[in-house]
């Protein structure tokens, strides 16, 4: 079966779809993207997904390019036509194309809009989770509002290069106080040696995780002590157990830290019984959609 994408209002096989060269996503990386979990044909959180896309648009001074309930009706529509079961959809909004200027282009540029989705294979999910994930720690080099989910992602794309050369599987930012910021692609956890939880609170430093938000509440539920705040490298070290979070690995346990071992090196009970309550606090979404858009 091939794959099928959305682009600015027709479906196409994702092997023919295409962009404009002009796109300024293409040349500026100037844009911002979601990606949404998509779990037994449902898109996972979605509300919550498209309140930080809006959020992120409105940092960015870009507009919608469609209503949200048409934008709902487009993703369902993706997860269904690529027959997603346990997988993910990518939206990526571009501030349109006009010829190359580093201003804004005038008003009449639209957006333009790719929505793309893939299969996971959740077996070996499962297998990684149970094993836990090595990262290395990595200097924050990124810009100051990484809070913004923008498509400009080298610094992110070469922490996670570097942590694949070095035989681990992802990579941890740590700023220049020496506190650990997020992964290249994730939120950075810690469960201490008193079984606090921590995490760093969501300020421009971190992309405020859909996950963590969500995880946050089932926190909060299981009745555990959190700390949001910032925490070191050398905490993380010394810590008990330590995860990561986003929306496709939900809680994936760290269990090497610049090749150092956490809690035995081992996944700890914490991030187990998290990532077994995650779905209980999420909201799934409806099933697959109506049409909008022109078939390929
Ligand atoms: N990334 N921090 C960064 C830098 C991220 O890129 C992500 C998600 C997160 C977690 O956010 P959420 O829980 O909403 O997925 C935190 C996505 C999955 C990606 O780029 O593929």
């Amino acid at each position: 079966m091939s794959r099928i994408a959305y682009v600015n209002g027709r479906y196409r096989p994702t092997r023919d779809a295409e962009v404009n060269v002009e796109d300024r996503g293409y040349q500026f990386a100037d844009g911002v993207y979601e990606v949404f979990e998509v779990r037994a044909g449902r898109l996972i959180d979605e509300r919550r997904h498209l309140d930080r896309l809006q959020r992120s648009l409105g940092e960015l001074r870009m507009r919608m390019p469609m209503s949200r309930a048409a934008l709902d009706v487009v993703l369902r529509e993706i997860a269904a036509r690529n027959r997603i079961g346990y997988g993910s959809v990518y939206l990526q909004i571009s501030r349109g194309v006009a010829p190359r200027d580093h201003a804004f282009p005038g008003s009449s540029v639209s957006p333009s809009v790719v929505i793309t989705a893939r299969r996971l294979n959740k077996t070996k999910n499962e297998a990684l989770a149970a094993t836990g994930i090595a990262v290395i720690s990595v200097p924050d080099n990124r810009w100051g509002r990484v809070d913004i989910k923008t498509i400009g992602l080298l610094p992110n794309v070469l922490a996670r290069q570097a942590a694949i050369e070095q035989g681990a599987h992802d990579a941890w930012f740590v700023d220049k106080a020496g506190n650990v910021t997020e992964a290249a692609a994730a939120n950075a956890w810690i469960v201490t040696q008193s079984g606090k939880v921590v995490t760093r609170p969501a300020d421009h430093a971190i992309l405020r995780g859909i996950t963590r938000t969500v995880l946050l509440d089932a926190i909060k539920a299981q009745g555990l002590a959190i700390e949001e705040r910032a925490f070191t490298l050398e905490e993380a070290y010394a810590a008990r157990e330590a995860f990561a979070t986003s929306a496709t690995q939900i809680v994936m346990p760290v269990v090497r830290i610049d090749g150092r071992s956490i809690g035995g090196g081992k996944p700890g009970p914490v991030a187990i019984a998290l990532r077994a309550e995650f779905h209980s606090h999420a909201e799934p979404g409806a099933g697959s959609a109506g049409s909008v858009g022109t078939a390929a």
